[in-house]
């Protein structure tokens, strides 16, 4: 078969979800990337680099991008081993959608690799059957703002194209918060108001990217569901959020399950100082963390394909 001559290598975005009022529904794609090398070898060979090493090599066979190279072989009847290359840039457990990027490199890489038995709308339900939530794996495989919707089993989809000068401020704290753990304090049911609140919301923070008006785009931001409950994983969340906006932030909110924090900012903004601020609150509550002044990334994952 042509396909055991040649290596694909995918670059899949991270993504940050939720943001503020489109739980599980609304992403976006970031300019930082997991990339992969994929190809056929008799025996596995699997090399690891960068956000998450010492902990992911502890255990490499147990990695997302190797586990859905292993299902996606499984169903299309491939028993070769691979050889694959991984580097990636995502902090991992952030909020950041290490795991979605991983999932979706994972299963378009082998597809590519043994020649597209599937489509990319199969591939992306595979992908969100796998990670639980449609919202980090829909922006990482199509890029831009995402909308996302599962209506009978099946995920649809809407891409809004964010302004490219947009600037996208992400604070990453030192600690992990699994996002197990950060829906286990979810509540089973929801009251009307809060319910309606947050519907106003997401429409609203849809509609104004939608047309460029960025103007309330702070209030559109601020859920009320599950912010409220899952600040208690992360000291100083309320002034972060603050530091945020009194620097110049148009909006701010949770990333994705956390507890990174995200804050969107025009072209001319001071991205930096928005960062340092932010940082410098969680500092105050002792929280170490990492900034990251990003961009959107707007096309999601890219394949190559080579001859060996
Ligand atoms: N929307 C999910 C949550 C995270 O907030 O728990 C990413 O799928």
């Amino acid at each position: 078969m042509g396909y055991r001559n040649k290596s694909v290598t995918v670059k899949v975005p991270a993504t940050s979800a939720n943001l503020g009022p489109g739980f599980d529904t609304l992403g976006i794609a970031l300019d930082i990337y997991l990339e992969v090398k994929l190809s056929l070898s008799e025996n596995d060979k699997i090399i690891y680099h960068g956000e998450g090493q010492d902990t992911i090599n502890q255990n490499i066979k147990n990695n997302y991008v190797y586990k859905a190279i292993q299902l996606l072989f499984e169903k299309a009847g491939e028993k070769s081993g691979v050889h694959l290359e991984i580097n990636n840039n995502i902090p991992v457990g952030k909020g950041m959608g290490s795991s979605a990027a991983a999932i979706v490199a994972g299963l378009f890489a082998a597809n590519e690799l043994i020649d597209n038995s599937f489509t990319a709308e199969e591939l992306v339900n595979l992908a969100v059957k796998l990670e639980g939530h449609a919202d980090n794996v829909v922006p990482a495989v199509y890029g831009g703002l995402t909308t996302a919707m599962i209506y009978e089993d099946q995920v649809y989809y809407q891409k809004i194209s964010l302004p490219e000068e947009l600037q996208i401020i992400v604070i990453v704290p030192d600690f992990n918060l699994p996002t197990e753990k950060s829906r286990s304090v979810l509540p089973e049911q929801l009251n009307l108001t809060d319910t309606v609140n947050n519907l106003q919301r997401a429409c609203f923070l849809l509609a104004s990217i939608f047309n460029g008006d960025f103007t309330h785009i702070n209030k559109a931001m601020d859920d009320m569901i599950y912010q409220p409950l899952r600040k208690q994983f992360i000291p100083g969340f309320d002034e972060v959020l603050t530091a945020a906006k009194s620097n110049g932030a148009l909006g701010a909110a949770l990333s994705g399950a956390g507890p990174s924090i995200i804050a969107f900012a025009g072209g001319n903004a001071d991205g930096d100082s928005i960062g340092e601020a932010m940082k410098k609150a969680l500092l105050e509550q002792n929280v170490t963390s990492r900034i990251y002044n990003l961009h959107p990334n707007q096309h999601g994952i890219h394949l190559q394909t080579e001859s060996m």
